[in-house]
């Protein structure tokens, strides 16, 4: 009887431990991108994590897996859907397979007026409207993050619409980056981000579109003789989490991790612009690629050619989002 009383103290204290060692478990999340982590995604990723993890006490731990090597483009919103990943920020070239194609219209050549106008469209009501459009999938809009204008690059220069004649360009998967190569006479064709350097390499495609960051911690810099720095689209991507997980928090952890998104948003935000210059003078000064940069009748050339771009745009991601875009740019059809 006494031995048995012995027995069952010791098992009640184990218990006890497990219990403790359980209630301790911090929750994680995992952070999947596919760009290093070197660049305004990579930072602002780690910016999060330090963050959140500061604000929860450690109650919450995240763990970032940059330069795809968790998940590749299209893999991340199969894996956010069946919570593999609890956090992903996709540029919006990448909603159309989660039926939220509207955030292409992001990617429309020409719409942004230089950083105040972009920051002005994704802060303000189409911006809203666009995050408020993934609650019907399951999937819940965080915040924007910057990654700047995008250059274009081949082995040949690239100034006037004709010298785009013929070439395969890499696009990351936007039915709009699409139309607009087609419209300059190129033949887009999509590939994941991390097959890019080795698709230039070889020839599988002659050419890509990127911003700074990425084609200098890509290595894109290497293998491509010519870059026009054309600031004809934007890159922006969507932070995003699974809702069924974040409503499934308890409230005051979500609320410190929204107060640490908030603050990583601002932090990725405020430094893409530089990040982007760093990048260009080191892509510059390696000497490896010619830069290029349009002359005014070379934009102008560059614009007429996109112009069937914006009614065709209509058919591919939905008139009211192409009207509202062209309206806040000024731009008449
Ligand atoms: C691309 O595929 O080119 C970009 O989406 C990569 C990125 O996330 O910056």
């Amino acid at each position: 009887m006494k031995r048995r009383t012995a027995i069952s103290a010791v098992g009640a204290l184990a218990l006890a431990g497990t219990h403790r060692a359980f209630a301790q478990q911090p929750i994680v999340i995992k952070f999947s991108h596919v760009v290093t982590n070197d660049t305004p995604k990579g930072k602002g990723a780690l910016k999060f994590k330090e963050l959140a993890e500061k604000y929860t006490a450690g109650k919450v731990r995240v763990e970032v897996y940059p330069n795809s090597t968790l998940y590749k483009d299209k893999e991340e919103m199969d894996a956010l859907n069946s919570g593999a990943v609890q956090i992903l920020a996709p540029s919006t070239a990448k909603f159309r397979p989660i039926g939220v194609p509207e955030f292409e219209a992001l990617d429309l050549p020409y719409v942004f007026e230089g950083d105040a106008g972009y920051d002005k469209v994704v802060n303000g009501p189409i911006g809203k409207g666009l995050l408020k459009r993934l609650e019907a999938k399951g999937i819940t809009g965080m915040a924007f993050w910057d990654n700047g204008f995008h250059m274009v690059s081949a082995n040949t220069p690239l100034l006037m619409p004709a010298d785009f004649q013929g070439l395969k360009i890499r696009i990351s998967g936007s039915k709009i980056a699409d139309l607009y190569f087609r419209a300059l006479g190129a033949l887009p064709q999509i590939l994941a981000f991390s097959e890019v350097y080795q698709a230039l390499q070889t020839g599988v495609v002659d050419g890509c579109e990127n911003t700074p960051s990425n084609y200098y911690t890509q290595k894109f810099f290497e293998v491509q003789k010519h870059i026009t720095v054309s600031n004809h689209a934007h890159l922006q991507y969507a932070v995003i989490t699974n809702t069924k997980f974040w409503m499934g928090l308890p409230p005051d952890i979500r609320a410190q991790l929204d107060k640490a998104m908030t603050e990583a948003s601002e932090y990725t935000n405020s430094i893409a612009k530089q990040e982007n210059a760093d990048s260009l003078a080191k892509i510059k000064a390696s000497g490896k690629t010619t830069l290029h940069y349009l002359t005014p009748a070379q934009v102008s050339a560059w614009k007429a050619a996109f112009k069937p771009v914006y009614k065709e745009a209509e058919g591919r991601v939905g008139k009211q989002i192409v009207d509202e875009l062209l309206t806040a740019a000024g731009i008449k059809i």
